[in-house]
């Protein structure tokens, strides 16, 4: 069963603590935390101020995609805020080791995501320095977009790669992310399905997550 990320850009920030609440006790894995800074994306949205106070809010581990420009001055600040996961963009920082050895330095996993039009196969001489390996299947920037269905078969060629290699690093997807696609996710090798819109504009939370896990509902 994959775990789920239930990403918060499509809470309610009004009363975000609830919604965080309500994610967990609904069955989410992980807090997903989409750090925009208005240069490596358009949007902005938050910095290690709102990771810490998430972070008293619960006892998930919180799964922080950085979407910036410079990220390496962003992880000290984000592992002091609780961060048990940093991503940080592949096409932000080609040249990533230096920051990927800093953030397992500090005690947090490492992960290196890459956009639907990246190919992934330069990756394979990161493998020794990540841990989770997040494929986008929208641009980023933004919650409720569409799926890209070309990005199955990326996924399970990586997922491929990486087993051949040997490596225990978690495969994770993010972007247009709905219960209707868990199973093909699923068989595509994900090990981490990240949603916002399925999981805080759904119904039925509880039923949403379930049917992300491709839980019989
Ligand atoms: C997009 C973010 C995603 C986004 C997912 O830039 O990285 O995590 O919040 O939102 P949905 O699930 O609505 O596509
Ligand atoms: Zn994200």
């Amino acid at each position: 069963m994959p775990k789920v990320a239930a990403s918060i850009l499509s809470a309610d920030f009004s009363r975000l603590k609830a919604e965080v609440e309500k994610a967990e006790s609904a069955g989410v894995d992980l807090i997903h935390l989409d750090v925009m800074d208005g240069r490596f994306v358009d949007n902005a949205t938050f910095d290690h101020t709102l990771v810490a106070k998430v972070d008293s809010w619960t006892s998930l581990p919180l799964d922080v995609h950085l979407m910036v420009a410079d990220p390496g001055n962003w992880v000290q600040p984000m592992v002091e805020a609780g961060a048990d996961y940093i991503t940080i963009h592949y096409e932000a920082c080609p040249e990533p080791r230096t920051v990927l050895s800093d953030i397992r330095r500090r005690g947090a996993r490492a992960g290196i995501a890459v956009n639907p039009d990246t190919p992934t196969e330069q990756l394979a001489s990161l493998f020794p320095e990540i841990d989770l390996l997040l494929i986008m299947s929208v641009q980023p920037g933004r919650a409720g977009q569409e799926f890209d269905r070309r990005v199955l078969a990326k996924m399970a060629e990586t997922k491929r790669q990486i087993r051949a290699a040997g490596y225990e690093i978690e495969l994770e997807v993010d972007g247009g992310v709905k219960p209707e696609l868990a199973r093909q996710l699923i068989e595509a090798g994900a090990d981490i399905l990240v949603a916002a819109t399925a999981i805080f504009q759904a119904d039925d939370m509880r039923r949403a997550i379930a049917g992300l896990k491709d839980e019989d509902v």
